[in-house]
Formats: C-alpha cells, sequence, structure tokens
C-alpha cells in the first residue's frame, strides 16, 4: 500500500448518532491542531476518516464499500484510509485483515492517539487502537475553539443497561460521567466559540451524575453561563429518570420543553424479552410527571417494530401507545439482529416482509400525530434559534423550543435568537412570520 509521507489534509465522514457526530468535531479538532487542513468538500483529502457506526445492519458491509470506492477515486495516489467509531470497535480486526487499504483502525474511546497513529501508518505501521475506557480521551483532546450556534456536549458515555438487541454496550463500553469542571469548562469554552444552545449527549444521559448531585445540577450549573440561551440532554433511560430532572423543567428556562425518552414496544411482554426493565405504565406516568412540571413538552421516543415474537397484538400495543401519547417527533426502525447480541438468535424472528409492513404503519400514526402537533403551533410565537440559511434567497432556517424546524424572512443572522409567529405548518417544518429580531 502507499503512504509515502504524513497526510496534509484530512476529512471526517461521520455515519452515526450524535455522540459520533460529536466525536467526528472532536477528531478533526484533533487533527487541525496538529498542523493538518480540513480538505474543502469534493477535493482530495490525503486522509479520510470513516466515522462509523454500528447500530443496526449494513453498517460494516458500508464500510467495505466506502473504502473500495476511496480506493477507487484515488488512482495512482487513494487517501490514508482511518476507520473510526462503533464498527472499529466491534470489528477492527477483521477491518484490518479484510481491507489492507485501511492504514488505521481506532475506536470510539481511542481517538485521542489519532495523530500518533496516523504517523506510524505514514511509515507503513499499520495499527488497530480499540482501548477502553473514555477517561483518558476527553483528558487528551485539545479545548473547543469553533462552534456552531447549536453545539454537542459528550457527558456521559456508556451503556450498562444490555438491552438484548443492542451493539453499544459493547462498542461504547461501561457508562462514565464527565468530571463536572471539566464540562463547565468545556461549555464556557462553546460558549465563547459562538454556541447558544448546547445539547448534552450521553447513551444514557440522564445517568449522568458526580458526588453531589445528578444530570438536574449540571444544567442549574450550565445555565448560569449568561451568553448560553439554551440547554437541551438526550437520550435518556425512562429508569434514571429522577425527580431533580423534572423538576429542572418546571424551574429551569433555558431548558427546552422537549424530552427524548425511547420505549421501544407498547407490549411489555416485548419489552421484557428486550430486556428493557421498565414497563408501558410505568413509562405513561413517567410522561405524566413530566407534563406536570412542563404542561407544553414536546415528547419523542424510538421504537422498534418487529423484535423476536411480537405478535400482531404486541405490535397493536405499540400503536396505541403512540395514540396515547400523541408524540410531537418519533423514530422506528426495524429490528436488526446483531452480532453476539442476545435477540439476534432468540426464537421467532419476524419475516421481512411483516417487519416492512408494521414499520409503515408505525411511521404513518407518527407522522399523523406530529402533524397534529404541528398544526396545533399554529398561531403562537416563540422563540426561534437561527441554525443557518434556508433553501430560498434571504431565509433563515431555525429551531423553536420543542425542536420543530422553522423557517422564516427577514433581517436575522447566523445564532440569533429571535422572535417568530409560528404561521403555516408543513409536514416536517413549520414557516414563520418574524416579530421581533433579539440581538444578543
Ligand atoms: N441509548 C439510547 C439509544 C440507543 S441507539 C436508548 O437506550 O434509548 C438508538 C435507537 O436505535 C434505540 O433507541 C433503538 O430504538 C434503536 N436500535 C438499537 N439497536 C437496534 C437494533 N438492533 N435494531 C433496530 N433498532 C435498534
Ligand atoms: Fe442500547 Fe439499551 Fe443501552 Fe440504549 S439503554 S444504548 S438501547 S443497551
Ligand atoms: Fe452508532 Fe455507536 Fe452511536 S453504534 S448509534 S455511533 S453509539
Amino acid at each position: 500500500m502507499r503512504q509515502s509521507g504524513s497526510p496534509e489534509t484530512f476529512r471526517v465522514k461521520s455515519f452515526g448518532c450524535q455522540m459520533n457526530v460529536y466525536d467526528g468535531e472532536r477528531m478533526a479538532e484533533l487533527l487541525a491542531e496538529r498542523g493538518m487542513r480540513a480538505a474543502p468538500e469534493g477535493e482530495h483529502a490525503d486522509l479520510v476518516v470513516l466515522n462509523t457506526c454500528h447500530i443496526r445492519e449494513k453498517a460494516s458491509e458500508k464500510v467495505y464499500s466506502d473504502i473500495g470506492r476511496l480506493v477507487k477515486a484515488g488512482g495512482e495516489a487513494p487517501p490514508m484510509i482511518a476507520v473510526a467509531g462503533c464498527v472499529a470497535q466491534a470489528e477492527g480486526e477483521e477491518i484490518m485483515r479484510r481491507a489492507p487499504a485501511v492504514g488505521l483502525v481506532v475506536g470510539p474511546q481511542a481517538y485521542h492517539r489519532l495523530p500518533e497513529m496516523i504517523e506510524r501508518a505514514a511509515r507503513g505501521e499499520r495499527a488497530a487502537d480499540t482501548d477502553m475506557p473514555a477517561d483518558a480521551k476527553f483528558a487528551a483532546l485539545p479545548a473547543r475553539r469553533r462552534s456552531g450556534p447549536s453545539a454537542f456536549l459528550t457527558v456521559q458515555e456508556g451503556c450498562d443497561k444490555f438491552c438484548t438487541y443492542c451493539v453499544v454496550p459493547y462498542t461504547r463500553g461501561a457508562e462514565i460521567s464527565r468530571p463536572f469542571n471539566d464540562l463547565l469548562r468545556e461549555a464556557q469554552a462553546l460558549v465563547e466559540a459562538g454556541a447558544r444552545e448546547i445539547t448534552l449527549l450521553g447513551q444514557n444521559v440522564n445517568a449522568w451524575a458526580n458526588d453531589d448531585f445528578g444530570l438536574d445540577g449540571l444544567i442549574r450549573a450550565l445555565a448560569e453561563l449568561p451568553e448560553l440561551q439554551r440547554i437541551r440532554y438526550t437520550t435518556s433511560h425512562p429508569n434514571d429518570v429522577t425527580e431533580g430532572l423534572i423538576r429542572a423543567h418546571a424551574q429551569v428556562p433555558k431548558l427546552m420543553p422537549f424530552l427524548h425518552l425511547p420505549v421501544q414496544s407498547g407490549s411489555d411482554r416485548v419489552l421484557k424479552a428486550m430486556n428493557r426493565s421498565h414497563c408501558v405504565d410505568s413509562y405513561l406516568r413517567l410522561l405524566d410527571r413530566f407534563r406536570a412540571a412542563r404542561p407544553d413538552i414536546a415528547l419523542s421516543g424510538d421504537f422498534i417494530v418487529g423484535f423476536p415474537g411480537e405478535t400482531e397484538a404486541d405490535f397493536a400495543a405499540t400503536l396505541r401507545l403512540v395514540d396515547t401519547v400523541g408524540y410531537s417527533q418519533a423514530f422506528s426502525f426495524k429490528f436488526s439482529p446483531r452480532p453476539g447480541t442476545p435477540a439476534a438468535t432468540m426464537d421467532g424472528q419476524i419475516q421481512r416482509e411483516v417487519m416492512d409492513e408494521r414499520l409503515q404503519r408505525l411511521q404513518a400514526a407518527i407522522n399523523r400525530h406530529q402533524s397534529a402537533f404541528n398544526a396545533a403551533s399554529v398561531g403562537k410565537s416563540c422563540e426561534v434559534l437561527v441554525e443557518r440559511h434556508g433553501k430560498l434567497p434571504g431565509q433563515w432556517l431555525g429551531k423553536s423550543p420543542w425542536l420543530q424546524s422553522v423557517h422564516f424572512a427577514g433581517e436575522a443572522a447566523i445564532g440569533d435568537l429571535v422572535e417568530v409567529e409560528l404561521a403555516e405548518a408543513g409536514a416536517n417544518s413549520l414557516a414563520g412570520r418574524l416579530l421581533e429580531s433579539v440581538v444578543l
């Protein structure tokens, strides 16, 4: 293989969840700090980092086809290829064996060693590093210097829940909470770099805790940062919800009225087989408490259809749950048997056609509720954080407090928090009318 000389330009391509995107940003910052330059879109990069996701099927196949495409497009001088992310963690050794074009493999808890690994790869020493856990990584990463108006901040990482379908406990390792002072410092740096909204990330973000307080204490501390206008957090687990977190929704104005609380199924039998350790009723009671604290809270969730053994009656219970909750948005997936997880080899695997059909019905129900939620917002006025230019000239795109996409025209700039009247609801976004530009 090639790899003569150290790469000077790089591109990081992220394929996964918000934490995967956060990791991608941190890798890019690390490489930039070591003097490498980000290659402009469409131009050759000396190094391409494939920041992969392993959550559902075809993830590893996609990695191999991406590698093939990069080699082919590179012709005489293919880029150095680094495979990072959760596929790297799960299948690192095999990737090294199967894909000689890959110069290095680095797992989600070891990417702070990327610069050294690149140097070694440039000398022809291919290596895989899938060490855990995450503590060393954060300490070794450079300070944050750049940020858009809305930033991600990983506060908690890893998962000890072992839902029977899920690879995350294996790819991200055990639950860890980053130290409070590190988080405060990183949040401060993000705000100085222009962040007006911070979304706290964790596989079970509401399991974050230090010796003195839990996630709600962290949220209250961050709310003290004057320039920070909005705080969000994701993803929560029903079993880690505390009274303090619910109360924070009533008491901290900067905490946005939005809750993503995955449930996966509306059938207790299926939840048990999934090892979710909550039931439908306990989930609904939790939502009631959030609603009592913050009546306008928008609710979101994750669902899996076609889990092994799921009957038509189980699925009907999921549809009922969707109707009961009235989600403002939700994600739904077909069950994907993941290598090494208990559910992959359970009896009662569901046929593809049945899964397809159930997914369609579930998504139709979710879309109905999303449209109803958006339609009910028309006529309200709210603050919108301007995140980018819209498709049309003079148009801006931002988010409502309830995480709806809102577009509007008028005098504004990226990073502004403006007052908008929600005028018209579309399927996935709302058209707004600018009422007042709030200059921060
Ligand atoms: N820690 C979070 C999110 C984990 S992954 C949580 O527990 O909620 C995001 C979503 O992917 C999950 O909520 C689940 O709905 C889905 N998912 C995970 N593994 C899956 C699998 N094997 N097949 C289909 N969907 C899956
Ligand atoms: Fe996966 Fe369950 Fe952990 Fe979420 S809580 S990351 S679904 S094992
Ligand atoms: Fe994917 Fe890993 Fe996130 S498997 S969903 S990138 S934690």
